[in-house]
């Protein structure tokens, strides 16, 4: 039999719990075995619950019952999530998470850590919620030399720009729709200040590319300055406004990554995810362009990848998954100062001063503009060399075009 402990009782971790009592028998015949749920670590009560016995609040009970396999962390955050971990790896524990945050800042550790003890750390949940993307990046695209990993990180983002786009909400109505839906937290800062995309695309940075990348090595640009300005303007040309997550391999094996809105063509397929979806765009060299589509965050899938990681190990215990990377560096992570894109651009010029200063552009136009306002897309050019050319210019937005 293989036991199984839950840490916090929350969105996901009652999803966890759902799954397993759910599913149980399906996934007792495709681990060939009996996975039991045996212990839940909340500090809170739940007497009405129906896992009421399971409840401990104490984590000593679960890290020194031997007859516990696997642990489940849905704590989240690097605190005592952190102090969890770490002593479940060292008590020989294979562990099982969602936490983007604590892999992102401290996966390199702790994967050595499970290493040394003979068990395992996965976090399929950790990017993406219910889609496959990490177990494929690291297996069914083992063969390739991965070159880029781009993609719609964060749901709540997502919903947001959608209902700008579908809706002409301003941020701020769309901001408080996402908190009446249950999507944004109270204090949204690290979703719509770019905060939780720029861990996941440090994930998959160092799944890709083999070293850690660190959020702190990785600028974030969220979306609170994006306005319905610069989305009709994008609209008059074919183009959505997108959060994005990306990694781009660099030569000496080093690392360009960077999170900020785009402008996506409407032909490309991440144009088209909407709502809470995401959707992450992998480009190797044998495999061409591959994506991967679906729902980013949620109770119940979230709880699938969860729970397809505790199964992957439910199957054997001891294997040694080799799914890690080497550590980082201060020098890993170079600047996107050197990435060339057309930029579009809303600033408060004439088109002919818009021409005089980037050169070949194209104007873009919008019902109800104001007079003096210009709108345009650049020819590809790097970021330095843009910001030389509006140097002094009264600019509202400027994002990069994802050619
Ligand atoms: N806040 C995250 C999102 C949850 O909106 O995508 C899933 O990581």
């Amino acid at each position: 039999m293989v036991h199984v402990a839950i840490l916090g009782f929350g969105t996901v971790g009652s999803g966890v719990a759902e799954v397993l009592a759910t599913n149980g028998g399906l996934i007792d015949h495709r681990v060939d075995d009996l996975v039991r749920l045996k212990y839940i670590l909340d500090v809170r009560d739940f007497p009405d619950s129906p896992y009421r016995d399971l409840f401990v609040k104490d984590f000593g009970a679960i890290e020194n019952d031997h007859e516990v396999d696997i642990v489940v962390e849905t704590i989240g955050g690097a605190g005592i999530a952190l102090d969890f971990t770490t002593r479940a790896l060292k008590a020989g524990k294979s562990v099982v998470t969602s936490n983007k945050e604590l892999v992102a800042t401290h996966g390199y550790e702790l994967l050595q850590l499970a290493r040394a003890n003979g068990c395992s750390y996965l976090f399929e949940a950790s990017v993406g919620g219910g889609i496959p993307i990490l177990r494929p990046l690291t297996s069914c695209l083992a063969a390739n030399e991965l070159e880029q990993v781009s993609g719609i990180l964060n749901g709540t983002t997502n919903y947001i720009l959608t209902r700008m786009i579908r809706a002409g909400l301003t941020f701020d109505q769309a901001l408080a729709e996402a908190q009446a839906n249950g999507y944004a937290e109270k204090d949204p800062t690290a979703d719509v200040d770019g905060h939780d995309a720029c861990r996941k695309i440090c994930i998959l940075a160092a799944l890709a590319f083999g070293r850690h990348v660190y959020p702190d090595q990785v600028p974030a640009q969220g979306i609170r300055g994006v306005t319905l300005e610069d989305v009709a303007y994008a609209d008059s040309a074919g183009y959505k406004i997108k959060l994005l997550g990306r990694a781009l391999r660099q030569p000496q094996g080093r690392v360009c990554a960077f999170v900020a809105p785009h402008l996506v063509p409407g032909a490309n397929p991440l144009a088209g995810v909407e709502d809470v979806f995401n959707a992450i765009a992998v480009t190797g060299n044998a495999i061409g362009d591959v994506m991967f589509y679906g729902r980013g965050a949620g109770k119940l899938p979230t709880a699938s990848a969860v729970v397809a990681d505790v199964i992957d190990i439910a199957k054997d215990l001891k294997k040694d998954r080799h799914n890690g990377w080497e550590e980082g560096a201060p020098d890993l992570v170079v600047s996107a100062d050197g990435i060339v894109s057309p930029w579009y651009i809303r600033a408060q010029m004439s088109a002919e001063q818009a021409r005089r200063r980037c050169g070949d552009i194209q104007l873009l136009a919008r019902g109800g503009a104001p007079a003096g306002e210009a709108a345009f897309l650049t020819a590809p050019m790097a970021e330095p060399e843009v910001r030389e050319r509006l140097e002094g210019a009264d600019v509202g937005s400027l994002y990069r075009v994802l050619a």
